[in-house]
């Protein structure tokens, strides 16, 4: 069956997330690891745990750059795991080094989600410091448009999100990834 097919390969390997902002990375990467009974790791998490402090405080004390430094090292981290599901902050597939670390032993899914559902998924939120001021749909499809091939060139498979359910996301996720299991 397929999720015979995703749980062998989840025994060696994990279940990467990658893409944008309010995709639904963590959401559907927490249901995902329950169905299977598999740890779950965040990197914005293991970030906010090696710094001492939330990602909008590391961002104003420290800025991006050294945000990245950490991301990095919690990427490569993560990437070391085996049987896993690990949501990516959504700027971890911008440096190459990240990608790599992770295709080593990661099916890397792509979420995707429109502008619109975006902006709504992430309008009441304060966490994410490079959305702070970004208030319309426009403003989301040019920082989206910014990373379309980042994010196309890192994906193994890629499963659109919008008006569908965490568990039909997680369906897909599976019969996608069993597909290429074989
Ligand atoms: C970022 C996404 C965030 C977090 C940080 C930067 C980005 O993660 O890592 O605010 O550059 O897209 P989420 O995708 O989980 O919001």
């Amino acid at each position: 069956s397929a999720l015979l097919a995703v749980h062998r390969h989840l025994r060696a390997g994990n279940i990467a997330l990658i893409g944008f902002m309010g995709s639904g990375k963590s959401t559907v990467g927490r249901a995902l690891s329950g169905l299977f009974g598999l740890a779950f790791a965040e990197t914005d998490a293991m970030i906010e745990e090696a710094a001492g402090m939330p990602i909008p405080e590391i961002f104003s004390r420290f800025g991006e750059a050294h945000f990245r430094e950490l991301e990095s090292r919690c990427i490569a981290q993560a990437a070391a795991m085996s049987g896993a599901v690990i949501s990516c902050g959504g700027g971890a597939v911008l440096r190459p080094e990240n990608v790599d670390a992770l295709r080593k032993n990661s099916l890397l899914v792509l979420l995707t989600a429109s502008p619109e559902t975006i902006l709504a998924r992430t309008q009441a939120d304060t966490s994410r410091p490079l959305l702070s001021g970004k208030k319309t749909a426009a403003d989301i499809e040019n920082l989206l448009a910014a990373r379309q091939s980042a994010y196309e060139n890192a994906a193994g498979i890629t499963i659109d999100t919008d008006g569908k359910s965490v568990y039909q996301i997680c369906e897909e996720i599976v019969l996608s990834a069993a597909g290429l299991a074989g």
